[in-house]
């Protein structure tokens, strides 16, 4: 990295390492007292503890040492032996210029070894509506493929549809029941090679109907629940007619959740789903049986995966049903074994609901114990839920699921009434004015949920996600807008950025905030963490909203300044626009 604090570091590493201590120890952070200093060292102190030396004595010699470095403004020694630093104006500028001409990366820097990793997350359902928490997955997940492959590693988000199990026969028997109400079903449920009709028998409305009716009657309806058993079995080994009305449900069901994710800023480069991973199923089967790791347990076939030293009982792994499905668990595992041919992978990342944890661990346990994964390739990546004003998931006011649609639209009235009470793009025509509403819906709910610890559970409330004041989504557009419509007055009037000079503590602030992006992306990185490119992003709207109260840009005392400052702006508004891109959402020109 090149921020200022691994360039600091280096060099207070060298003083110390003259002073005959381990450079390692002498590690650079930001400071704890933005007013006294900007870089701290708090190396002395274990350093001393080593040399059983005096640490105020030993940060002393460092400071002396680094005092004559044209880089630094002030080197102090405060309280038991802390090393104050204060970074040059000019070193400062100079950093500020990198940020400014790296418009593609803003001042971050890439890993040094691109690998190739694979982004599974959403996982919608074939006929069930998207709830909360494929929405939590969609954002979470959507952030963290920018995120990647913004760091320089090849990245494919897959979609990972639901579209193989049990669910897929609930429906098949559901079609079937429905007789004459169901205009074209029958002709599905033929037992031959077709042809079947191209016309589908069901609108996503009926899909949505007969799902919750079919699964409430599986759970009291014994005899239902096996013909259903039944139908994903003859599914699945490939009944022409049950395979033909799949395809329907599938296409039906896909079409309209392309729509709610193109809302929503979500998009994937592949479109899989469980049912591609059946063609590996039966090598796979056979595979798990020639190294002895399948074994015969009451009909089924499973894959023992617990382990001594475990702290709870993991169950085993269900490969294969008595029925001879493939199950939830199955699909997963011939995904890994389809996706190391196809594109290949370093790492897999599972953005899914914490409460699936068991069911990656199973998975991932018998892909390192089957050798189709090397170990630490496969990561779950959980979450908390989205919650309502009474701590539990969140339902609808009706009780139900909310549907992603409904919340979108929701969200965008909601954007609409804001941005007219604010008399935000009032003048703006009206096709502009609705994207930004939808704009605007979107950041904000991204930006609440992206705010929060990914493995925290947060409360929905989108009077509070819509503000335009404080950490929201909304609040980062305005001022990302702000600075946009700064850029176009100055345009106009002819003034143009120049050579970045560093002086006013706002101005030395709003660099120390660009140089800390470099950090952010790649601890969020580490972590898995968008939250830390979301509250880098609402630092640096902080910093400039005081830079540019503090700081005329317009209105500079001349036109060197001026020229300095536009450059600061655009640097700002460049490395926002990206950080806001890294977090899936995108800025409007104005409003
Ligand atoms: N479709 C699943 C669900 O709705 C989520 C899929 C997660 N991804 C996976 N590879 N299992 O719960």
């Amino acid at each position: 990295m090149t921020d200022l604090k691994s360039v600091l570091g280096e060099a207070v590493g060298a003083a110390f390492a003259a002073e005959g201590v381990d450079a390692a120890l002498a590690r650079v952070t930001a400071s704890d007292r933005p007013d006294l200093a900007d870089f701290q060292s708090n190396g002395a102190l274990a350093a001393a503890k080593a040399l059983k030396a005096n640490p105020r004595e030993l940060a002393s010699r460092v400071a002396e040492r680094l005092a004559a470095d044209p880089r630094l403004e002030s080197v102090e020694v405060a309280g038991p032996g802390f090393i104050n630093l204060k970074v040059a104006g000019a070193t400062l500028a100079e950093r500020a210029e990198a940020v400014a001409g790296d418009s593609d990366r803003a001042g971050a820097s890439g890993v040094e070894a691109a690998r190739k990793v694979i982004i599974d997350y959403a996982g919608p359902n074939v006929a069930k509506p998207m709830h909360v928490g494929h929405l939590r997955s969609s954002i979470i997940g959507e952030s963290l493929k920018r995120l990647f492959r913004f760091r320089g590693d090849t990245v494919w988000g897959d979609a990972h549809f639901g579209d193989w199990g049990f669910q897929m026969g609930l429906l098949i028997v559901a079609c079937a029941d429905e007789g004459q109400k169901l205009p074209g079903a029958d002709a599905f449920m033929a037992d031959g090679d077709g042809p079947f009709p191209a016309e589908s028998p069901v609108s996503l409305a009926d899909l949505e109907r007969l799902y919750p009716l079919a699964a409430a009657k599986a759970k009291e309806d014994e005899a239902f629940r096996d013909r259903a058993r039944k139908a994903t079995a003859e599914l699945q080994s490939g009944r022409a007619g049950y395979r033909a009305l799949w395809a329907h449900f599938v296409t039906v069901s896909r079409s309209a959740l392309e729509r709610e994710f193109s809302a929503l800023g979500v998009d994937f480069d592949l479109w899989k789903g469980e049912s591609d991973a059946d063609a590996f199923v039966p090598g796979m089967v056979a595979d798990l049986e020639k190294q002895g790791l399948l074994i015969a347990d009451q009909g089924a076939r499973i894959v023992r995966v617990a382990k001594e030293g475990d702290k709870r009982d993991l169950p085993p792994l269900l490969v294969v049903s008595s029925e001879g499905s493939a199950m939830y668990g199955t699909t997963d595992l011939a995904t890994i074994v389809g996706r190391r041919e196809d594109p290949g992978f370093d790492l897999i990342l599972y953005v899914v609901d914490q409460r699936q944890a068991d069911h990656f661990e199973q998975v991932f346990r018998a892909a390192y114990l089957a050798g189709y994964a090397d170990e630490g390739a496969l990561e779950h990546l959980g979450f908390g839920t989205m919650n309502g004003p009474d701590g539990k998931p969140f339902k609808t006011r009706a009780g139900g699921v909310l549907k992603l649609h409904d919340l979108i639209t929701m969200a965008t009235d909601k954007a609409r009434e804001r941005l007219k009470e604010a008399e935000l793009g009032a003048d703006l025509p009206e096709a502009e004015f609705e994207d930004i509403a939808r704009k605007v819906a979107v950041a904000a709910l991204k930006f609440a949920d992206l705010s929060n610890n990914r493995t925290t559970s947060y409360v929905f409330d989108l009077d509070r996600f819509m503000s335009f004041e404080g950490k929201t989504g909304p609040y980062l557009l305005y001022q990302a807008v702000r600075i946009k419509s700064l850029l176009r007055k100055a345009a106009d009037q002819g003034a143009s950025a120049g050579a970045i000079a560093v002086a006013e503590p706002a101005e030395r602030d709003l660099v120390l905030t660009l140089d800390a992006f470099d950090q952010a992306a790649a601890d969020a990185y580490d972590k898995r963490s968008p939250h830390l490119i979301a509250e880098h992003a609402y630092r640096l709207a902080q910093s400039f909203s005081k830079f540019y109260a503090a700081c005329p840009v317009l209105a500079a005392p001349d036109e060197t300044t001026r020229a300095s400052r536009l450059a600061l702006a655009a640097a700002a508004l460049r490395q926002l626009e990206i950080a806001l891109d890294l977090l899936g959402i995108a800025t409007p020109e104005r409003m």
